[in-house]
């Protein structure tokens, strides 16, 4: 075993003599210094003090060295490096304050500004009003029925007893569904689908998917080959009612149209029925009611003229009757036992007169200014 070197000098290894240290820990500091955000500092560090660093690799040197240099080197660098890493967090936290600082100020929130950029909707006019109406027979005990809108031309004739020629198909200007195979829908290439014209075939469906007795109210959209006017749209809205029992009456029908526009217009409101014909009801009837207006004070008044109903003192409704025998065959109802009154009737029209809307286009348009007025009303 040979004594230890007494000659041996440790600056021989380049990398860790004083100067070199201390050049090594200078550039590291000023590296720090110099990282203009995190993500700077982050690469600074990777490069002073990560494992390929200078001071990493002099550190590694100190292993080579003789152990009486081993001490004085390893403290040499050892304290080069807490310079580093000491300096390191100083930078580290100072920049991360900075970050903290900025983002509150870049992303803080004004709660100063308007919140309702996004004003909400109303619920539409005709929505609220359909629900309105049907509350009215809800509280009566009926129930709602729906039927789809592209109905099977049976339900929205056949078993309504229109006849295969009968005018009223064509009276009623109905849109056919085209079949798969294209050609004339109206004819008996046909797909036997029609846009649904009126409520009154979720009659039959009622009828046939309920156990008697029914009471049941339906509203729902129906379609019309009508241009888009003042006074028409090709899509509306309609309300049907159906009552199907033993031993019902005219004037059970005659008292449930009462109770109705009473409900919706006031205590001292009535209707008067006038001859009509529809091929599902028998007797049928035109159902007009009191102008809620004037209650009839215009009728022959011209001091005292209506804008509602044009000093008639009556406003049109819809149609209403009782059941023909027909259709209750059709849905399998015996009527030498049951009996039944229907009506059905426009929700447009009667949403028109109610608020003065004089432009039916005004309903279908979409536009938040015509909807908002009527808020949530129900
Ligand atoms: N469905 C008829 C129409 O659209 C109205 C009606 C309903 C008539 C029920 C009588 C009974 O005009």
């Amino acid at each position: 075993m040979s004594a230890p070197n007494k000659s041996y000098d440790p600056v021989e290894v380049e990398a860790l003599k004083p100067e070199e240290i201390e050049r090594m820990r200078d550039e590291a500091l000023a590296a720090f210094a110099a990282a203009a955000d995190l993500q700077q500092l982050q690469e600074a560090k990777t490069a002073h003090t990560g494992g390929t660093s200078p001071l990493a690799l002099a550190n590694r040197e100190i292993g080579a060295l003789p152990p009486q240099a081993k001490a004085e080197a390893g403290k040499r660098v050892g304290q080069a490096r807490g310079a580093v890493n000491k300096a390191l967090a100083v930078r580290q936290s100072e920049l991360e304050a900075e970050r903290d600082a900025r983002v509150l100020v870049e992303e803080s929130v004004d709660v100063t500004l308007p919140y309702d950029r996004t004003p909400p909707g109303a619920r539409h006019p005709l929505t609220t009003f359909m629900e309105r109406v049907a509350d009215v027979f809800v509280a009566m005990g009926y129930e709602i029925a729906e039927g789809p809108e592209a109905e099977a031309e049976w339900f929205n004739f056949d078993a309504l007893n229109f006849t295969p020629d009968h005018p009223a198909r064509q009276m009623q200007d109905t849109f056919f569904v085209q079949g798969p195979q294209g050609g004339d829908a109206a004819d008996e290439s046909g797909s036997g689908i029609v846009l649904r014209t009126h409520t009154s075939p979720v009659q039959v469906r009622a009828l046939l998917a309920r156990e008697l007795p029914v009471y049941v109210v339906c509203p729902g959209r129906v379609y019309r080959t009508d241009e888009l006017d003042a006074t028409h749209t090709p899509v509306f809205h309609q309300i049907e009612l159906l009552a199907v029992d033993e031993g019902l009456t005219m004037s059970d029908l005659k008292g449930t149209l009462d109770h109705m526009v009473q409900s919706l217009f006031g205590p001292d409101m009535k209707t008067r029925l006038r001859p009509n014909y529809f091929p599902f009801t028998e007797p049928s009837a035109e159902m007009d009611m009191l102008c809620y207006v004037c209650k009839g004070a215009s009728v022959g008044n011209p001091d005292r003229p209506c804008r509602t109903c044009s000093s008639e003192g009556w406003i049109e409704l819809g149609g209403c009757g009782m059941v023909n025998p027909r259709v209750l065959i059709a849905c399998g109802v015996d009527p030498e036992k049951y009996s039944g009154f229907a009506f059905g009737f426009g929700i447009e029209r009667m949403l028109m007169f109610r608020h003065n809307i004089e432009d039916m286009r005004d309903m279908v348009e979409a536009d938040v200014r015509f909807t908002r007025p009527f808020g949530m009303e129900i």
